[in-house]
């Protein structure tokens, strides 16, 4: 068994359980199936937030899926605010010249990193181009994006869990939970 209880010391409250999650990612799995039904879908992840909803929605969809993975970073902002410019540490291993592509992301915040994907991807001329994110936080969106399946729609708050980090770290908790301030505001 995992040994989080150091990490969970750290969360001040749980915002999303693990049941909630998984209940939610069932229904979008359902919906997304529904949707793509007889056409080509490729799931393309953004590492590394992602990486646990990826892994439980391809699960969640029943109709046949290629997946790809790319990893990109904010550069030039802090650990908790991203700057809005974004370097490709990955990029995709296939080409999506013709595939309907769907972006799973955990998580869309001032926007400017799927601003960016979104441009880039359409660049490659894809059938069509849609966004799935797990989490929604609307209050600190600077660009619009059109999002096509949202799991939540959370505040303003500093969450970690269920592959969202703080300093690399609280990735692996199962649920989604709201930081100390603490944690984030006094020195290491
Ligand atoms: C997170 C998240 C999104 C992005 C959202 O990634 O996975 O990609 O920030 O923020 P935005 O809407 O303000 O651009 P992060 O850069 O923290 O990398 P990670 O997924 O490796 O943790």
């Amino acid at each position: 068994m995992t040994r989080t209880a150091d990490l969970i010391a750290d969360v001040a409250a749980v915002l999303l359980s693990e049941d909630q999650i998984q209940e939610k990612v069932a229904e979008l799995g359902r919906r997304i199936s529904a949707d793509y039904a007889g056409r080509e879908l490729t799931l393309v992840s953004v590492l590394k937030g992602s990486l646990p909803f990826m892994a439980d929605l391809m699960r969640a969809i029943t109709i046949p899926v290629q997946i790809d993975l790319m990893e990109v970073s904010s550069y030039g902002g802090t650990a908790t605010e991203s700057s809005g410019l974004v370097r490709i540490l990955k990029d995709l291993s296939s080409s999506i010249d013709g595939h309907h592509v769907l972006i799973v992301e955990d998580i869309i915040d001032t926007g400017l990193t799927l601003n960016y994907l979104v441009r880039y991807l359409r660049g490659k001329n894809p059938a069509s181009l849609r966004i799935c994110t797990l989490l929604d936080k609307p209050a600190r969106r600077l660009v619009e994006i059109p999002i096509d399946y949202r799991g939540f729609e959370i505040p303003d708050q500093f969450v970690i869990g269920y592959g969202l980090d703080y300093g690399e770290r609280y990735r692996n908790l199962r649920f989604v939970g709201v930081l100390r301030p603490e944690v984030y505001t006094s020195p290491a």
